[in-house]
Parts: structure tokens; C-alpha cells; sequence
């Protein structure tokens, strides 16, 4: 029994079925994109572009990237949890022992959901009305040592990347996706220790450093990293959870003032991105098929209307973070006031 108990959560992790292999890093191994639920057409064009230099990386379509047959607002069908395959139909995941089946999740032309890092009712439509120029002008000394904290960090940002925007996005949505988690995890802590709801405040922060990921994991569909770039993420991350941390227990004020000018920094960025693609010095590829679900984007989306959609994002973030900051410098807790959930 035990034997066979041990054989089932081994194939579980080896075939992708628990959550040690996802479906980001299956798409990356070539070993294992044959067993993977969704469709791969070895000749898409997104194939073509794949040698393409651009700057240290190379963009590249991965093969999960091939275009879904419906991408628009993807409407969600659940079939029968109990109609799950049968033992040796499915060749992903071995559910029979634990009962944590998925149920087979459908688009409303019947074609499978092809993710399993985010779900239908994951995505949205960007709000791309948001003001882009707004600015929270520096007005106390917490304030202004943000401002000057996020303009000397875009000092070596700017000599290392240049304009190789790509690049700097990729490497930059790696430390974007730390705050939201790490205030998240501040404030889900506090509300244990104190016996106190959090407002909302945490599922909003962890939102937010979710939908960072999913900005790194669409660039990575384009671009990747060379090894001591990887290494580079690895150090910077170390620094940086461990800076944000300590500063977020002392000052989440500050913490959050700080995040505010980052993002208003990566509006900055990627709208010198959306420059770089409009000139035709970055080719405007086809959009992800990660991305185009995501974000119920057209079928027939490009790069560009990525990054318009992540640029939109960031603008949220920024909204998000200074109003966190406003909450504190009135001498409130985030708890007293409503929490943007689901704002993006
Ligand atoms: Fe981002
Ligand atoms: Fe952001």
C-alpha cells in the first residue's frame, strides 16, 4: 500500500499533476511538453522568430505560446468533477487516491482550458482608460527619501540595460513581484497575531504580486535569460526581500511610498518600450498565448498590446501603493479602508 501510495505522489510530481511542476515550468521542459494538456503546433510562426537577438536575450515563442483557438473572454464551463479521465487516458496527473481532480475546465467553444497557473476567472480586461502621467509629488521627508531611494536605484538600471527594454522588463518584473507578497505576508501575520481582519488588504497585496508573476511569466515567453543574468535575479532578490522586509516592519509608509515611485518608474519604462516597438527597433511579435488569456486580449495581438496591458497594470499598482502610503501618513491602518481588490 505504502509502495503504492509512494508511486502515485512520485508520478503526480514527475507528470505535472501536483503543484511542484506547473505549467510554466512544464513549457520549458522539452521532456515534458509531450505529456502537457495543451496543443503545440512544432511550425507556428512564433517558432520562426526564435533566433531573434535582442539585446543579451533572445525573444522566442515557447511552445505552450501556440494561439488558442478562442481566446476572448474565455467563459467557463466545469464539467463533472466525477467525469474526470479514466486511469491511463490522462497522462498528466494520477488524481484517484486524494480526489483533488480538477474538474475538466472548458472555454465557451468547448476547447480546454489550457493553464493551470491561472483560470478563467483569473483573467480580465485591462482597464486601458487609466491616467498614465499621474505623479504623487514628493510633500514630507519620508516622502522625498522614496523618491530619491527609486531614483538612485534607475541609476544602475539605466547603465546596465540601456534600452534593451525586453531584457530590463523581464529582470525587473522579477523584483516587482516581491512587495505585494511580502506586505501580504506582513499583514495576513499581523492580522493572526492581533486577531484582526486585514480590510482586504492582503488578498489586494497578494493580487498584486500575482499579477507581477504573470507579467514575468509572459516575458519570459519572449525573452530568456542567460545564465549570469539568472544569477544576477538570484542575488538581487536576496538584497531586495530582505531590504523591502526589514522596511516594511519599520516603515510600511515608507515601504509603500516607495513601491508608488517604482511603479510609476515601470509606467516610465515600458512606455519608452511601447517607443522602441512603434519605431521598429524591437520587432512586434505576436502576443503570447499566456498573455492573450490572461488578459482576453484579440487573437491576433501583438507585443505591443502586451505591454500596453502591463503598462496599465503597473499604473494600478502605482495607484495602489501611494493610496497605501496616504493611509498611513493619516495615521490610519490599511484595515480602515477598503481595500482595492480586484483592481487592475
Ligand atoms: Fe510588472
Ligand atoms: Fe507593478
Amino acid at each position: 500500500m505504502n509502495r503504492l501510495l509512494a508511486n502515485s505522489v512520485l508520478r503526480r510530481c514527475v507528470m505535472n499533476g501536483g503543484r511542484i511542476m506547473t505549467g510554466e515550468h512544464v513549457v520549458q521542459s522539452p521532456e515534458f511538453a509531450a505529456a502537457a494538456v495543451f496543443s503545440f503546433r512544432p511550425f507556428d510562426r512564433s517558432v520562426m522568430v526564435a533566433d531573434q537577438d535582442f539585446g543579451s536575450f533572445q525573444w522566442r515563442r515557447m511552445m505552450c505560446s501556440a494561439a488558442e483557438p478562442a481566446a476572448k473572454a474565455p467563459a467557463v464551463k466545469q464539467a463533472d468533477a466525477g467525469a474526470a479521465k479514466k486511469e491511463g487516458e490522462d497522462q498528466v496527473a494520477v488524481s484517484s487516491y486524494w480526489g483533488i481532480s480538477r474538474s475538466k475546465i472548458t472555454r465557451e467553444d468547448g476547447s480546454e482550458w489550457p493553464w493551470n497557473c491561472f483560470m478563467p476567472w483569473d483573467t480580465y480586461e485591462s482597464n486601458l482608460s487609466i491616467d498614465l502621467s499621474k505623479h504623487h509629488v514628493p510633500k514630507n521627508f519620508v516622502d522625498k527619501f522614496a523618491f530619491r531611494t527609486v531614483k538612485l536605484m534607475r541609476i544602475p538600471t539605466d547603465i546596465f540595460f540601456k534600452r534593451r527594454y525586453g531584457c530590463r522588463a523581464m529582470m525587473l518584473e522579477t523584483v516587482a513581484a516581491v512587495p505585494g507578497m511580502v506586505g501580504g505576508m506582513l499583514l495576513h501575520l499581523r492580522s493572526l497575531r492581533k486577531f484582526q481582519q486585514s480590510g482586504g488588504w492582503i488578498k489586494a497585496l497578494l493580487e498584486e504580486a500575482e499579477n507581477e508573476r504573470m507579467h514575468l511569466m509572459t516575458m519570459v515567453e519572449l525573452v530568456k535569460p542567460k545564465w549570469y543574468e539568472r544569477l544576477l535575479v538570484l542575488t538581487v532578490q536576496g538584497v531586495f526581500f530582505n531590504a523591502f522586509f526589514v522596511i516594511y516592519v519599520l516603515s510600511p509608509k515608507l515601504a509603500h511610498r516607495i513601491v508608488g515611485y517604482l511603479e510609476e518608474e515601470a509606467v516610465h519604462s515600458y512606455t519608452e518600450f511601447l517607443k522602441d516597438i512603434e519605431s521598429g527597433a524591437i520587432e512586434n511579435v505576436p502576443a503570447p498565448a499566456i498573455a492573450i488569456d490572461y488578459w482576453r486580449l484579440p487573437k491576433d495581438s501583438t507585443l505591443k498590446d502586451v505591454i500596453t496591458v502591463i503598462r496599465a497594470d503597473e499604473a494600478h499598482h502605482r495607484d495602489v501603493n501611494h493610496f497605501a502610503s496616504d493611509i498611513h501618513f493619516q495615521g490610519k491602518e490599511l484595515r480602515d479602508a477598503p481595500a482595492p481588490v480586484g483592481y487592475h
